[in-house]
């Protein structure tokens, strides 16, 4: 696994002389691309997203990433934390399995299976848990919604996101499992934190220095899952 410090400090600033017909938000957008240290250690390492080093640093951290793990990641695409996922776990164990799913479709990632589709629509849902050949160890959430600009309707679609993995990760754990996944700072209702204290031993929040400083995401890390307590106990 890279050192994350010697990645952060890499520093060369690249800064585009012309704009070859680009907005300027396209100029900036790609300025910070060639300027992030992330990227380009991901794609020297083949990553399919900088998003890999969140999850390595999560982990690093929390440590719940085993040889033999059954793992669904929601929001999956392009594939970076499923492809951290796929070097940890061993498929080839009876225990082992390793779910991807997003809106988007991704390209195959060996020892996994990717599903396309809508995470907040029954069918998505129900074709998962068909797929599933046990109870599962690990649920990661690094969904996030499109924004429409209007600051209500995206806290609301944040929250929903937030809510339905959790209802999910409910369902599917098994005792002592974990869930893992994104919120936005200001994000969670007290009213969930709450409940997610009751359904797991432990609850942290960790913002990984691959996390960009300007974006307000942060993650939720919960481990134990209490499952006798979760039986009777939704939101
Ligand atoms: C930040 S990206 C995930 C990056 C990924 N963890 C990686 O390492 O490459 C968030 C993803 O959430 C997905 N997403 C958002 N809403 C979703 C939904 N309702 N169902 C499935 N995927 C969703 C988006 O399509 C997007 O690919």
């Amino acid at each position: 696994m890279p050192d994350q410090e010697k990645i952060s400090s890499r520093n060369q600033k690249v800064k585009l002389k012309k704009n070859r017909g680009r907005t300027l938000s396209s100029k900036t957008w790609l300025e910070r691309q060639l300027n992030d240290p992330y990227v380009r250690e991901a794609k020297k390492l083949g990553y399919r997203s900088r998003a890999a080093f969140k999850l390595i640093e999560l982990n690093e951290k929390f440590n719940f990433l085993k040889e033999e793990l059954r793992v669904v990641d929601l929001g999956a695409a392009p594939g970076g934390w499923t492809q951290i996922v796929a070097q940890k776990v061993n498929t080839s164990l009876p225990n082992s399995q390793i779910i991807g799913i997003d809106l988007l479709k991704m390209d195959p990632i060996q020892g996994t299976t990717l599903i396309l589709g809508d995470f907040t629509e029954e069918e998505t849902v129900n074709s998962i848990k068909t797929l599933l050949n046990g109870p599962v160890d690990l649920v990661l959430s690094d969904m996030a919604p499109s924004t429409t600009g209007h600051k209500k309707t995206d806290h609301l679609r944040i929250i929903g996101l937030i809510e339905s993995a959790f209802f999910f990760a409910q369902e599917v754990l098994k005792e002592d499992g974990c869930f893992v996944a994104k919120v936005f700072q200001g994000g969670a209702e007290s009213s969930f934190l709450k409940v997610l204290k009751k359904s797991f031993g432990s609850v942290k929040h960790f913002k990984p220095n691959s996390s960009r400083k300007e974006s307000s995401e942060l993650y939720l890390v919960a481990q134990n899952f209490k499952k006798e307590i979760n039986k009777n106990n939704m939101l």
